[in-house]
């Protein structure tokens, strides 16, 4: 897939593998706080550690050396590069860097892909779980935490504990919460972009309790568009003008040829329409993109949001 990556986050990647000097790929030994986030099985994983230059009161630490051990893509690892140099470059106490949010790594990269945004707030949970572990090590306690810098007191090391609202990705009903406030986000593909959630087999997004819902609780529902008595309704959902089956599978197909497949296959994939139940269209990824877990999550996501876009607003594609 040829992202549109900026020239920073192209040369922060590249830097990073060749192991340049200044770069921060590697993991501090003993550190002062460390902290995860993503898990591999899910194609992102992120660790992230510290050091900090030892004061008498604990708050007063300040952070002197950061290091990532990242699995991901190159903006997985340009993100985390980018959180480091953040980190170090403003000479940092824990507690301050709790401000730091995935816009700032975000802006520091120049920009990101939309597709690619969770690889900057995978950054910063991993940032604030580091954060807090160095708390629990310098026995700072979380009121201490939210006095020296009040972002802390919408942050606690166990809140995002409870419900899996999302299985492929083993994400939290606590958790999707707090991130669809902190990152105003409104509809299942801004989720899915942000956070992964809903963006493999997508069963999680319209489940009862699942990402729509919470979304409909945080936003309020929707109201529904009112009938227009002198005016035909929109023909991509309409009742009256709904495809026969065989229809619907043509139009899927054409819009997969021109939207997905030719990225796919300039970059040695391909993606095969292997079964269409009513608007669940299943598919199956191949050549390079088939063995990548990140790969099928996000092109998944594409494919999904180009048919939504052009056929039917609930077209779901599930990887099989
Ligand atoms: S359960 Fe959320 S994407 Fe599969």
């Amino acid at each position: 897939m040829p992202w549109n990556y900026s020239e920073k986050t192209k040369q922060l990647f590249l830097d990073a593998v060749q192991g340049k000097p200044g770069t921060h790929l590697g993991e501090v030994k003993d550190a002062d706080g460390v902290g995860e986030h993503g898990s591999i099985v899910c194609g992102d994983a992120l660790k992230f550690t510290f050091r900090v230059k030892k004061a008498e009161n604990p708050l007063d630490d300040v952070i002197v050396e950061a290091r990532y051990l990242t699995f991901g893509c190159t903006s997985a690892i340009a993100a985390s590069e980018a959180l480091c140099c953040i980190v170090e470059q403003e000479h940092l106490t824990p507690p301050q860097a709790l401000s730091i949010s995935n816009d700032d790594i975000v802006r520091f990269l120049d920009g990101l892909p939309a597709q690619k945004i969770h690889c900057s707030v995978m950054g910063a949970e991993a940032l604030q779980a580091a954060v807090f572990d160095w708390a629990a090590r310098r026995g700072v306690t979380q009121e201490q935490l939210a006095t020296a810098n009040p972002a802390a007191t919408h942050v606690s090391a166990k809140q995002d504990e409870g419900r899996i609202v999302c299985k492929c990705f083993a994400i939290t009903e606590p958790y999707l919460r707090r991130k669809i406030k902190e990152l105003d986000l409104h509809t299942c593909d801004e989720v899915t972009s942000a956070l992964k959630a809903g963006g493999m087999c997508g069963l999680c997004r319209n489940a009862p309790g699942g990402i729509q819902d919470i979304l409909n609780d945080i936003w309020g529902v929707q109201p529904a568009a009112k009938p227009s008595t002198d005016a035909p309704s929109a023909p991509a959902d309409a009742a009256s003008a709904a495809p026969s089956p065989f229809q619907f599978a043509k139009q899927v197909e054409k819009v997969i040829a021109e939207t997905a497949r030719p990225l796919l296959q300039a970059d040695g994939g391909d993606v095969e329409v292997v079964d269409i139940k009513d608007h669940l269209v299943y598919v199956t990824l191949k050549g390079h993109c088939a063995s990548c877990p990140g790969a099928s999550m996000t092109l998944q996501h594409l494919i999904e949001g180009s048919l939504r876009k052009a056929i039917a607003s609930d077209i779901r594609v599930i990887p099989v």
